[in-house]
């Protein structure tokens, strides 16, 4: 039997210092060892986008990472953002323009839209859609969320002026 493996990490502004099994992914890492279950498991392959995170600052599938990967890491979920409010304008557009039926890709969806957000407030529908293009949703058909993040851009612009 593998033996644990000791980390330590950031998760939510919180420090973590515990042991995981060396094949432990982060995706199940957060929701089985920290009950962060806002971090949504679809495919386990890389394909789906429902289990994307933040890691250091950029967003990666973290189905696609090894908890004793993000050792030193500051590691933000769905969960941190929400709590944070960054992105209390992007969910209240997702709730106004019905962006989410089942909300299985919700979170995922989510820390990608700010991702652009935060890179790009001038970002067109193509280039919306280019960055989401790795987030799976079966449900909306995805025209309600470009509309969503398109008005959040907006807003955002409109609130730097
Ligand atoms: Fe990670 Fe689908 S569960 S990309
Ligand atoms: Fe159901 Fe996107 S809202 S998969």
């Amino acid at each position: 039997m593998t033996a644990p493996v000791a980390i330590s990490l950031t998760v939510n502004g919180e420090r973590v210092d515990t042991h995981v099994l060396p094949r432990l992914n982060l995706a199940d890492f957060l929701r089985e060892q920290l009950s962060l279950t806002g971090t949504h498991v679809g495919c386990e392959h890389g394909v789906c986008g429902a289990c994307t995170v933040r890691v250091n600052g950029d967003i990666v599938r973290a189905c696609l990472l090894l908890a004793v990967q993000t050792e030193n890491a500051t590691v933000e979920t769905i969960e941190g953002l929400s709590d944070s409010g960054e992105i209390a304008d992007l969910q209240a557009a997702f709730r106004e323009r019905n962006a989410l039926q089942c909300g299985y890709c919700t979170p995922g969806m989510l820390m990608a839209a700010q991702d652009i957000l935060a890179q790009d407030l001038d970002a067109d529908r193509d280039q919306i859609r280019e960055h989401l293009s790795g987030n799976y949703c079966r449900c909306t058909g995805y025209h309600a969320i470009v509309d969503a993040v398109e008005a959040t851009a907006k807003a955002r612009k409109e609130l730097r002026r």
